[in-house]
């Protein structure tokens, strides 16, 4: 990865739009805006754990609140790029999991899905990215559990690359008390940290990915 990422910064020094960006971080809202120069900056999209609560075979969806929990609406969307970080990829599986309002999983385990009930089954996900390579989903903001600062898992595939098991944050929580004392994913990079803005009581989100070519 670290290869690529140099390759990348390279490719963002050439076309004279990496130094401006960086200037311009500490001043936006989030560390990491979806434009080109950010993608190439971070580089391909970091791994991190799945964690004890990642159940295959989740169901094909974008509206994951299917049992109508109660929480503040959340809406979560991006593109899939390939390494270059400009061209999209369409066709992308996007799956995405998350703790309810109350920072339970929802089952609060892990296996096959045929293993629970119907009804013990929420706040998972998944989808194919559209031809220019988009995805969305529509939920509720989770809520922390543990130590762990506010998070969304996500596990990201396509044809000919390297798929990606991630997590994604709220920047408003970075480099506060919570973040320090979560000692998962250390370091994650700018690009997984996103900065949610409230549209008529909805939290939107942006989370871009890049995948490594396999
Ligand atoms: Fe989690």
């Amino acid at each position: 990865m670290k290869t690529a990422r140099r390759r990348l910064l390279r490719q963002a020094g050439a076309l004279g739009v990496l130094a401006p960006v960086t200037q311009a971080w500490s001043q936006l809202p989030s560390a990491c805006a979806p434009a080109p120069q950010c993608r190439l900056a971070c580089g391909p999209t970091g791994s991190a754990t799945a964690g004890p609560f990642y159940v295959t075979n989740a169901p094909e969806t974008v509206d994951i609140n299917t049992a109508k929990a109660a929480g503040k609406p959340m809406r979560i969307g991006g593109t899939v790029y390939r390494e270059d970080g400009v061209t999209p990829v369409p066709g992308a599986r996007v799956e995405i999991w998350h703790a309810d309002a109350a920072g339970a999983y929802h089952p609060h385990g892990s296996g096959d899905i045929s293993r629970y009930r119907r009804g013990d089954i929420n706040l998972r996900g998944a989808t194919r990215t559209d031809v220019a390579g988009r995805f969305a989903f529509t939920s509720i903001v989770p809520g922390q559990y543990g130590s762990r600062r506010r998070h969304i898992h996500w596990r990201i595939s396509a044809p000919g690359h390297v798929p990606v098991t991630t997590q994604s944050y709220w920047v408003e929580e970075r480099g506060t008390a919570i973040e320090k004392a979560d000692r998962t994913d250390l370091g994650a990079e700018d690009c997984r940290w996103v900065a949610f803005k409230d549209e008529q009581g909805t939290a939107a989100g942006t989370f871009d990915v890049v995948l490594k070519t396999a």
